[in-house]
């Protein structure tokens, strides 16, 4: 019934989370037409504000363009705001009467997004659930981490949801699997020959998943104090990403189980050691501009004398017939050198060479972000008259491959796939736990043992001592080589 209403209730309505992506993202699915037709969006938060206060904060980050103008304000006549407390089931009562008005009795689907602090998660679900369920048609509930800070407190949280709701009913969002580069990686790897024979301990020296930015904690610092790098961006986003590389095929495509592949995976990574772990923290460049001239520690919102990583260097194993013995390198830092994600196959030397130590490591290179691109380093004849050997790529940079083609936000994807009802790209709550599993012994010896971060400068490529556990785990930097990617 392609006219059913739809409801999508974003509560935190007045936040940032709201402003700098739900919003912008629920103005371009529409915008494109891609949501259900009859679709309405309510904004609840604690603030008193209005609809129009709201619109007015979300300018900044909704990118219209002058002839959609028209289309724009027929968004914002279907958006609603209800203040109200997250404590106070009255107040959820109230919003079920809003939606109630809408929806008339009719058999319609609600959603909603939770872009709250973790504190208020298990009153407003509770409250959901007693109050603001689709009567006739379902309910689907949208959360964002923090979930949880370890694997006893998200096993609390993964608990308390499962009392409610059902796991077809939770979407966890990890917005690296909306990344166009990321999705792409099951494609790669199982609709085509030629990767998969190679695909394992036999051929393939290291792998290395990297997230690079190049600026730091900008004012939010006591934010992140209180989780740092590796529960901000490897837990999490650098670990899917992992899974996605080594798992097994699945038996098909649905969203299940390719989730079993991902588990599988994570189970046979066992705890991670501070032995495996380089841990650096960024301070000031006085030579820098703005920004990079503070350390870390200067941000007035960090604890004095923090300990908490903004780098991190990881070494993970995978124990299973694949990859046993192929380090898996993961890497993340906050104020380096540059913005960078991508994931670097590094294939064994050839063996038995007959060119004198000529040839370097064939990479295959999976560009995340900036400019997605996939590229495989190997080695050519130099061309022209004499027999030598040099460096070069094959090359598939989607911006001139795909020229003109839009590559839709990572939240656009995510929120039209749980309109869909496909969890594929949603973290299941065994595959939580699984990651969760992995790091939390180390996690509670940083916190426990104060261990301290190497510092690096800002704008830098971070610890020396991060490329010395590089070389240690097989991955050989050359530097003979540099991939320059056409825009
Ligand atoms: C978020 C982290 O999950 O991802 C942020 O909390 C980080 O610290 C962001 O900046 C990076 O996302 P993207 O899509 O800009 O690479």
């Amino acid at each position: 019934d392609a006219n059913r209403p739809h409801v999508f209730v974003t509560l935190g309505a007045s936040g940032d989370l709201a402003r700098k992506k739900i919003y912008p993202t629920l103005w371009w699915l529409y915008r494109d037409n891609l949501l259900p037709p009859n679709t309405t969006f309510y904004g609840y938060a604690r603030s008193k504000t209005t609809i129009e206060e709201i619109k007015a904060k979300c300018e900044p980050y909704m990118q219209v363009k002058p002839e959609e103008l028209k289309r724009y304000n027929q968004f914002w006549a279907l958006n609603h705001y209800l203040a109200g407390q997250y404590d106070s089931r009255t107040d959820f009562e109230k919003l079920n009467q809003e939606v109630n008005t809408f929806e008339k009795n009719a058999i319609s689907n609600r959603l909603f997004y939770l872009a709250l602090p973790p504190s208020v998660f298990e009153e407003v679900t509770v409250h959901i659930k007693e109050s603001c369920m689709a009567q006739k048609g379902w309910t689907r509930i949208i959360i964002e981490k923090p979930f949880g800070r370890d694997l006893a407190t998200s096993q609390k949280l993964s608990d308390h949801l499962a009392s409610l709701f059902s796991e077809q009913q939770i979407y966890r969002i990890d917005h690296y699997l909306g990344k166009e580069m990321v999705q792409n990686l099951m494609t790669l790897r199982f609709g085509n020959r030629i990767f998969n024979p190679t695909w394992n301990r036999d051929n393939i020296a290291s792998v290395q998943i990297s997230f690079k930015e190049p600026f730091g904690t900008q004012g939010r610092g006591g934010y992140f104090d209180e989780f740092g790098i590796i529960r901000d961006i490897m837990q999490n986003h650098l670990l899917q990403i992992l899974t996605l590389v080594a798992m097994e095929k699945p038996a098909t495509c649905l969203p299940d189980d390719i989730r079993n592949e991902k588990v599988k995976v994570l189970k046979s990574i066992r705890e991670l050691t501070l032995a495996e772990t380089v841990l650096g923290q960024y301070i000031g460049d006085p030579q820098g501009e703005g920004e990079a001239k503070f350390s870390y520690l200067d941000d007035p919102t960090v604890p004095q004398g923090s300990v908490t990583p903004t780098y991190a260097l990881a070494v993970l194993k995978i124990n299973n017939e694949r990859w046993d013995g192929v380090p898996f390198i993961l890497k993340c830092g906050k104020a380096l050198n540059e913005r960078k994600a991508e994931v670097r196959i590094q294939f064994k030397d050839v063996p038995g060479d007959i060119f004198d130590g000529k040839p370097k490591r064939n990479e295959l290179v999976i560009r995340v972000q900036p400019g997605e691109a996939l590229y495989v380093k190997l080695m050519v004849k130099t061309p022209g008259m004499a027999f030598d050997m040099e460096e070069t790529e094959l090359d598939l940079t989607y911006g001139s491959r795909y020229a003109g083609v839009k590559l839709p936000d990572a939240y656009e994807r995510l929120i039209l796939d749980v309109f869909c009802g496909s969890q594929m790209n949603f973290v299941r709550s065994d595959e939580l736990s699984e990651a969760w599993r992995i790091f939390t012994p180390l996690l509670h010896q940083i916190e426990m043992d104060k261990v301290k971060p190497i510092p690096y400068i800002f704008g830098s490529r971070g610890p020396k001592e991060a490329d010395e556990m590089l070389i240690k785990n097989n991955f050989i930097y050359t530097g003979s080589y540099k991939w320059k990617p056409k825009m």
